[in-house]
C-alpha cells in the first residue's frame, strides 16, 4: 500500500518576506552580498541543470559515481526504514539509494519547490509499491519538524550544498540536523573537496558562460520580485578561489558607476565602477575538517567514500 502526501510547512508569504529581508540586508552592507538561495527560480533551476552537464562542472558527476557505486555499502551500513532528503530537487541521484534500501518504509523529500516535489514523489510511489512518500515544502535552513516514521532514519544532504553555508551557519545547520535524529540514525553528506585552483575556478567560470548567466539570474529575480532595475549586462561574472577560507566565491562586478532602484524596498543602491557584489560562497572540504565539524554537532564520522579522482566525498556519520 503506497501513498503520496505533500505538506507545506513554509507559509505562502514567508519566501517573499525572506527575499525582501535578504535583499535589504545584503545590498546595504559593505561589501554587498546576496544569498545564493535566490538563484533558483524556474530559469535559475534550469541554468543549474545545464551547469551539471558542463564538462568543467565535475561535482554532480562525481557524486553520482559514488552513489551508483556505493549504494549497497551505504544501505548495509545504515539499513534505513526512513530516508529524509534535504533539498531533494528531482530526487534523481537518490534513486540509487532508494533502490538499495529494501526495508525502506518512508521517503521524506524536503524542498522549497513544490513542482519538483510533486513530480518526483508521484513517479516514485508508482514505481515502488509499499513505499510511503511524504514530501515537505520547507526551507531546510529553517527549523524542521518531520512526520512520524519508523527508524532507523537516514538523512541525506547531497550536492555539496552545505558548502553554500558560511562556517557559523554550517555549525548551526549541523546541530539542527542532529536534533532531527535519534542515536543510531545517520547523516549522508555530500561535500566537494579541495583540489587544484584551476580546476575549481573553471568549474565556476565555464567557457560557454552558463555559470555567468546563472550568477546574473539573481539580478533578474530581484527585478521581477521587487521591481528593481538591475541591468544584468552592466555586471561581469567573477569566480575566485579564496585559499585562506578554502572556498570559491562568485561575485558580480559592476562595470560602471551606477545606481540601482529597488522600489519595493524604497531603496537606491549605489555601485562604484569595479565594485563587487558577493552572490555565493561554495566551500571545499577535507576529511579532517568534515570530521571535526560533524563531531562538534554530535555526529561521528564512520564512512568516507570518494569518486575515483578524489574530487568529491560522501560521508556517513552516526548520531551519538
Ligand atoms: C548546488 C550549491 C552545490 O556550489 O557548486 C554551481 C551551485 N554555483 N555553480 C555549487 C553552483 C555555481 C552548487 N551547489
Amino acid at each position: 500500500m503506497s501513498e503520496f502526501r505533500i505538506t507545506r510547512t513554509l507559509p505562502e508569504d514567508a519566501m517573499a518576506a525572506a527575499l525582501r529581508a535578504d535583499v535589504r540586508n545584503g545590498l546595504t552592507s559593505d561589501p554587498k552580498t546576496l544569498p545564493p538561495k535566490w538563484f533558483y527560480d524556474a530559469r535559475g533551476s534550469e541554468l543549474f541543470e545545464q551547469i551539471t552537464e558542463l564538462p568543467e562542472y565535475y561535482p554532480t558527476r562525481a557524486e553520482r559515481e559514488i552513489l551508483a557505486g556505493r549504494a549497497a555499502e551505504i544501505a548495509a551500513a545504515l539499513p534505513a526504514r526512513t530516508l529524509v532528503e534535504l533539498g531533494s530537487g528531482s530526487s534523481e541521484k537518490t534513486r540509487h539509494l532508494i533502490d538499495a534500501l529494501p526495508r525502506l518504509h518512508t521517503y521524506i523529500p524536503v524542498d522549497v519547490s513544490d513542482t519538483a516535489l510533486e513530480q518526483a514523489g508521484r513517479a516514485l510511489v508508482a514505481e515502488r509499491p509499499g513505499l510511503s512518500v511524504h514530501a515537505l515544502i520547507a526551507d531546510f535552513t529553517a527549523a524542521l519538524t518531520l512526520p512520524h516514521s519508523p527508524g532507523p532514519r537516514l538523512l541525506a544532504f547531497l550536492g555539496g550544498t552545505i558548502g553554500n553555508l558560511l562556517p557559523g551557519e554550517r555549525a548551526e545547520f549541523l546541530a539542527s540536523v542532529r536534533a532531527l535524529l535519534s542515536p543510531g540514525d545517520a547523516l549522508l553528506l555530500g561535500t566537494d573537496l579541495v583540489k587544484a585552483e584551476e580546476v575549481l575556478v573553471r568549474a565556476y567560470d565555464d567557457a560557454a558562460g552558463v555559470t555567468a548567466a546563472f550568477n546574473k539570474n539573481v539580478l533578474s529575480v530581484v527585478n521581477r520580485e521587487l521591481g528593481a532595475d538591475f541591468e544584468p549586462d552592466a555586471f561581469d561574472h567573477v569566480a575566485l578561489w579564496d585559499a585562506t577560507n578554502e572556498w570559491i566565491e562568485m561575485r558580480l562586478r559592476s562595470r560602471t558607476t551606477q545606481t540601482v532602484k529597488v522600489p519595493a524596498l524604497d531603496l537606491a543602491v549605489h555601485f562604484a565602477a569595479g565594485e563587487e557584489l558577493r552572490t555565493e560562497v561554495s566551500a571545499k572540504f577535507r576529511e579532517d575538517g568534515v570530521s571535526a565539524e560533524l563531531a562538534a554537532a554530535g555526529l561521528g564520522l564512520e564512512r568516507w567514500w570518494t569518486d575515483g579522482e578524489e574530487r568529491f566525498a560522501l560521508s556517513l556519520s552516526v548520531a551519538r
